[in-house]
Order: C-alpha cells, then sequence, then structure tokens
C-alpha cells in the first residue's frame, strides 16, 4: 500500500480524519506558540519607553474607568492616511506598560496614541469641561467634574505594585516613593529632581489650574505623555536597520 493510499483510509474515516486533523493542529500550535514562552522578549524593547508616573497611572485608570477608550483607540496604524494624521505608527513597546492596552476598536473621536504635548494643559481643562466650546462640532461627552473631585493617591503603592506583579518593572524606590512623586508632580515649584531621575521626561505640571491635587490633573498628566516616550527623530525599527 502506498502513502496515498494509506492516506485514503483517512479520508474515508471521518473520526480517524478528526483524531489525526486534531494531531496536526495541536502539533503546529505547539511549534507556534511554545518558542513565546522561553523567549526573552517578544517585544522589541525601544529607548525611552517607562513605566508611568504614579500620577499618570492613575489617569490612566480614570480614563479606563470613564470609558474613553469606546470612542478612541490608541493605536496608529502603519498606512499612510494615519500615519500622516496621527504621526508615527504605534510600536508594540509603547504599549508594553499598559494592563490592559486601550488599543481600542472604535474611533467615534480620533486615535490619541501620540495626542501628548499636542496641545496645551489648559486647553485639555476647557475641553474636558466642555468639548463644544473649543470644537463646537464634537459629540464629545463633559467631564467638568473631574475637577471638582480631589484625590490623595491613598492606595498609590498597592497599585504600583500590582502592575509589578504582572510585569511592570517598577522598582523598590519607585514603590517606596510612590506618594511623594504622585503629590509633587503637579506641583512645579517642588523637589521633583527624583521624580523626574525615575522617570525621564515626566511633565510636571499644575495641569487643572487648580491649587487642589484632582482627577483631572491625573487624566491631563496621563493624556500629555501619550506617544510622547520614543524619540522619532532618532528611532529606526529593527527591519530597517
Ligand atoms: C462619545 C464619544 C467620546 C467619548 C466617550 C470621549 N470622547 Fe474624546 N472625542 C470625541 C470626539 C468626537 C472628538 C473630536 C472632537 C473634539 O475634539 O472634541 C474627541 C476629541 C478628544 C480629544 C482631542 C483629540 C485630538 O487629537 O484633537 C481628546 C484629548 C479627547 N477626546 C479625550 C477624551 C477623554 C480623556 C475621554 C474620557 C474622559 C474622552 N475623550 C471621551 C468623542 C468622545
Amino acid at each position: 500500500m502506498g502513502i496515498l493510499e494509506k492516506h485514503a483510509v483517512l479520508e474515508k474515516s471521518p473520526t480517524l480524519l478528526f483524531v489525526f486533523s486534531l494531531v496536526v493542529v495541536t502539533i503546529g500550535g505547539i511549534v507556534e506558540i511554545a518558542p513565546l514562552f522561553w523567549l526573552e522578549n517578544t517585544i522589541e524593547e525601544v529607548e525611552g519607553v517607562r513605566p508611568y508616573t504614579p500620577l499618570e497611572l492613575t489617569g490612566r485608570d480614570i480614563y479606563v474607568r470613564e470609558g474613553c477608550y469606546t470612542c478612541h483607540s490608541q493605536m496608529i496604524r502603519p498606512m499612510r492616511d494615519e500615519v500622516e494624521r496621527y504621526g508615527h505608527y504605534s510600536l508594540a513597546a509603547e504599549s508594553m506598560y499598559d494592563h490592559p492596552h486601550q488599543w481600542g476598536s472604535k474611533r467615534t473621536g480620533p486615535d490619541l496614541a501620540r495626542v501628548g504635548q499636542r496641545y496645551s494643559d489648559a486647553w485639555h481643562v476647557d475641553h474636558l469641561i466642555d468639548p463644544q466650546s473649543v470644537v463646537p462640532e464634537s459629540i464629545m461627552p463633559k467631564y467638568g467634574f473631574l475637577a471638582n473631585t480631589e484625590i490623595e493617591g491613598e492606595h498609590i503603592e498597592a497599585l504600583l505594585s500590582t502592575h509589578r506583579f504582572v510585569g511592570v518593572p517598577y522598582t523598590d524606590e519607585m514603590i517606596e516613593q510612590a506618594s511623594a512623586d504622585f503629590m509633587v508632580q503637579v506641583d512645579p515649584f517642588g523637589d521633583w529632581d527624583g521624580l523626574v531621575e525615575r522617570y525621564p521626561g515626566a511633565a510636571v505640571s499644575n495641569f487643572d489650574g487648580q491649587p487642589e491635587l484632582t482627577e483631572m490633573d491625573a487624566l491631563i498628566a496621563y493624556l500629555q505623555v501619550l506617544g510622547t516616550m520614543v524619540d522619532f527623530s532618532t528611532f529606526t525599527p529593527d527591519a530597517s536597520r
């Protein structure tokens, strides 16, 4: 019996065919998936990408809580229209510390992956309080209440520890200083050297313009860092090196 005739046996028996298909698919699956568990890193690391500061991380939680991702994506696809509108396409490394990622699947509003530093803090305040006041045709809801909710970062160490647990490289020092870093990022007159040393490039600003530290401060701190960690004037992707 030649090999082809043996194969005919499989083709004529649904049960055998099913069992052997399963074996083949399993082998294929293992070959594709198993190496990922042994690779040091499945994401090409890119210089500049750092964990979020305590305040940015808090802002990110507010972003998730308010469902901003239901209207905004954070992933610029490598297509000409997107790159011309939003900037360099998103790199996997840029969301490597995002748990969960905010790529999104719907764009009622624009992609926000590179919105950081595109507008002033004051623009964000006006826009969040009343989007139609700056973009008359906007259908974005108002989020002014965020400026009335004061926050103290009472669980900030736990928040950082939790992210460390899932793989974000927060150091012991970052966790010890979390509360101080949280407070000082909104205080341009404070002693924020340590913060910027731990989180290079972190923007220190009274984001919402009020004396109190509010949810709006945290949210704007987060928006202002989006897409700003990698310096694309010096970045060359691996494939084109
Ligand atoms: C119902 C859909 C919707 C939701 C929810 C929503 N937005 Fe928007 N957003 C829009 C639309 C539409 C625009 C474009 C018009 C404008 O600028 O207001 C926009 C614009 C923006 C911009 C300006 C982007 C740019 O490149 O000009 C920012 C920043 C922004 N939204 C942040 C947020 C944040 C933060 C949240 C959550 C607190 C949020 N949005 C929730 C619809 C939404």
